[in-house]
């Protein structure tokens, strides 16, 4: 079936969190908290991007982006998260499309880049990698991953959007 992705809008919240919920569920890495970080993020102003997978009437997949810190870095870095897939509608390129949406839109937004944590062997494909001058607390360096889109590199541990407060409680 035909995809479309689209922003997000306040009436896509519920399908929103049920797709987190059930994509997450099984996630070695993670407490299924990323609904709670989406809510957190929408209420605190922190969601620059918001990007919803549909098939027909069915919210399939979603992708997100919010403001980062970079201290030696200038301006302008976004952090996706997060990215997720209904578990029976992966591997047929849902994400690859949001991914791919969600950076045609930050670099639209005139962003310099963005970062996120997560498996190089997926990620490496939308040109990220893992590079020792940037850093995120906790994280093994090998799972922090950034793409610029122009000359400017991703430096320093990342200060991510107080929203993610959410993913530590
Ligand atoms: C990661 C995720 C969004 C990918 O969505 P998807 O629609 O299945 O992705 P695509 O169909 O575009 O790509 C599938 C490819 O990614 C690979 N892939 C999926 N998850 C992967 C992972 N964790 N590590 C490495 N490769 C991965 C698949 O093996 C497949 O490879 P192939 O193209 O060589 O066959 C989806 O698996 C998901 O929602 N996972 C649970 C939530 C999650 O882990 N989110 C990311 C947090 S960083």
């Amino acid at each position: 079936m035909e995809l479309t992705i689209r922003a997000a809008t306040a009436a896509d919240a519920a399908a929103i969190t049920a797709v987190l919920q059930a994509a997450f569920a099984q996630h070695p890495h993670s407490q299924n908290q990323e609904y709670r970080l989406v809510e957190a993020l929408r209420a605190q102003g922190g969601l620059s991007v918001a990007l919803c997978a549909w098939q027909g009437e069915q919210l399939c997949g979603l992708v997100c982006a919010s403001p980062v810190q970079l201290p030696m870095s200038a301006e302008g870095w976004y952090c996706i998260a997060p990215l997720a897939v209904l578990p029976a509608l992966q591997g047929q390129g849902i994400g690859q499309q949001l991914m791919q949406a969600v950076l045609h839109k930050l670099q639209a937004m005139g962003a310099a880049g963005c970062v996120l944590v997560g498996e190089p062997g997926y990620y490496q494909r939308f040109g990220f990698s893992a590079d020792p001058a940037l850093t995120s607390a906790g994280i093994p360096p090998e799972y922090v991953l950034s793409r610029a889109f122009g000359s400017q590199q991703a430096q320093g541990e990342i200060i991510y959007h107080p929203a993610f407060a959410v993913l530590e409680s």
